[in-house]
C-alpha cells in the first residue's frame, strides 16, 4: 500500500501532545491524520488549522471517540494503519484497544504511562505475537527516551558498564490537563533506585544538578519509570538511578504532598486543578527537555546528554519516528515493547532525532 493511502488515528489528537504529534506527522508522512477525542467540534477546528498551516486540504480530519466506551475504543482502529494514544487510558480501555488493533491489523504507539500497562500486554502476549500488529509503549520523550538513552550509552561505552546514573529535567508552562493528571499519578514513582534490585532510596537521597542546554539548576530526586524496570538486568548493571528535577518549587511541593497523601482530603480533580494553576503561573523559561546518562565501565566514565528546546515537539519526535518506521514496515516483527527496545533496533534513530531538532553533547 502506498503511504499516501494510509491513515493514522491519534487519540487525544487535538490535545497538547496529540497536536504536536499530528503537526510533525504531517511533515513526515503522506497519509491521512485523524484527530480523535470526545469533541468532534474541537477536533474539526484543530484539523482545519493544521490543514491551513500545512497548506493542504483534507490531510487532517476529526473523529469523535470516547475511550471510556469499550465498543468505540475497540472499533476505532478500523481502517487505520497506526493508532497513536495521546490521552489517558484505563486498564479496560487498553485491553479494548489492543483487541481492536489486532482485529484490524493496525499498529499501536502510546506516549501515556499507566502502571498496569505492561501487565496487560504480558497477559495478551500470545495473541499479540500471533497477530500482524506492533505495539510501541511509552514512545514519548520522558517517559520514552530514558530507556533508549541508557541502551545507547551502553552500546557506545567500551568495557563492561556496571553503573549508570541518569538525570532528567523538562520545563514547559503548556503541559495539558491530561498531562498534569499523569504527573500527579506518578508521585509514588519518586524515591526509587536500582542496587541489585529496585529499592526505596533514603529521603535525603537528592542531588543538586546543573543541567546542560541552558535548563538551569535544580534539586533532583530518584524516580522509577516502568520502561526502566527490567533495564538493569537486561544491561547487566549493578546500579542504576534516574534523578529527575521538578517543574517549579510550588509544583514540587504539591508533588511531595501528593506522595505523602497530605492533601488526600481534597478530590483528585481539585489537586489536579491546583497543580495545573501552579504549573502555568510559576514555570518560567528556559523551557525544553534534557536527559543525561553517565556510565562507569572498567574505571572509565562516559556521558551523553540529549535535549530539545520544546518539550512537546520533543515528545512528538520519537512517536513520529516510530510511526514512520512502522508505516514503512522496516522489518519490525509483531510484538510489544517500550520505545527503547524498538528504537535500539534502528541504527539511524540517533540521527533521526537530531534531524528533527534534538541536540547531543558527549563527555568523559
Ligand atoms: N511521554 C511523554 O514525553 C509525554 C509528554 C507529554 C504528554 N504525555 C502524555 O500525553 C497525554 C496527554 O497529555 P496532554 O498534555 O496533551 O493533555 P491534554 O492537552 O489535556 O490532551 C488530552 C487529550 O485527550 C482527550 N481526551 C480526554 N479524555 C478522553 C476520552 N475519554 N476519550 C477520548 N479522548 C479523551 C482530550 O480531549 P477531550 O477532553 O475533548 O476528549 C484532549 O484532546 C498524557 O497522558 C500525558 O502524560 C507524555
Amino acid at each position: 500500500m502506498r503511504q499516501g493511502s494510509k491513515s493514522v488515528l491519534i487519540l487525544g489528537g487535538y490535545g497538547a501532545a496529540g497536536t504536536a504529534i499530528a503537526t510533525l506527522l504531517g511533515q513526515r508522512i503522506e497519509g491521512k491524520i485523524v484527530l480523535a477525542g470526545r469533541s468532534l467540534e474541537k477536533g474539526r477546528k484543530r484539523a482545519e488549522k493544521l490543514d491551513r498551516e500545512a497548506g493542504a486540504t483534507g490531510r487532517f480530519s476529526a473523529r469523535s471517540v470516547d475511550v471510556a466506551d469499550a465498543e468505540q475504543t475497540r472499533q476505532c482502529p478500523h481502517g487505520q494503519n497506526v493508532v497513536i494514544v495521546a490521552c489517558g487510558l484505563s486498564v479496560s480501555a487498553i485491553e479494548s484497544l489492543v483487541q481492536g488493533c489486532i482485529a484490524n491489523r493496525a499498529d499501536y504507539i502510546d506516549i501515556t504511562p499507566n502502571p498496569r500497562k505492561l501487565e496487560i500486554f504480558q497477559s495478551m502476549r500470545t495473541r499479540i505475537e500471533a497477530s500482524d500488529s506492533r505495539f510501541v509503549l511509552d514512545a514519548g520523550a520522558d517517559p520514552g527516551l530514558p530507556g533508549w538513552l541508557a541502551r545507547w550509552l551502553c552500546q557506545a561505552s567500551t568495557g563492561t558498564v556496571t553503573d549508570i546514573k541518569m538525570y532528567g529535567r523538562y520545563r514547559s508552562a503548556d503541559i495539558g490537563w491530561g498531562g498534569v493528571a499523569d504527573i500527579l499519578t506518578a508521585a509514588e514513582s519518586q524515591g526509587w533506585k536500582y542496587n541489585g534490585g529496585w529499592i526505596h532510596s533514603r529521603v535525603w537521597d537528592v542531588r543538586y544538578r546543573r543541567f546542560e542546554g541552558g535548563l538551569g539548576s535544580s534539586i533532583c530526586v530518584p524516580v522509577f519509570l516502568d520502561e526502566l524496570q527490567a533495564l538493569p538486568q537486561e544491561l547487566s548493571l549493578e546500579r542504576f538511578s534516574f534523578y529527575h528535577a521538578g517543574l517549579n518549587p510550588v509544583t514540587d511541593a504539591l508533588m511531595t504532598f501528593e506522595r505523602t497523601g497530605i492533601l488526600g482530603c481534597f478530590s483528585f480533580e481539585s489537586r489536579q486543578r491546583a497543580f495545573y494553576s501552579a504549573l502555568q503561573r510559576f514555570t518560567k523559561k528556559p523551557f525544553g527537555l534534557v536527559l543525561t546518562a553517565e556510565s562507569r565501565a572498567d574505571g572509565a566514565s562516559r556521558r551523553i546528554s540529549i535535549g530539545h528546546s520544546d518539550l512537546y515537539r520533543a515528545t512528538a519526535i520519537p512517536a513520529a519516528i516510530l510511526c514512520t518506521s512502522l508505516m514503512e514496515a522496516a522489518g519490525m516483527r509483531p510484538g510489544y515493547g517500550y520505545l527503547g527496545e524498538w528504537a535500539s533496533q534502528d541504527k539511524r534513530f540517533p540521527d533521526k532525532l537530531q534531524e528533527e531538532g534534538f541536540w547531543y553533547r558527549f563527555g568523559e
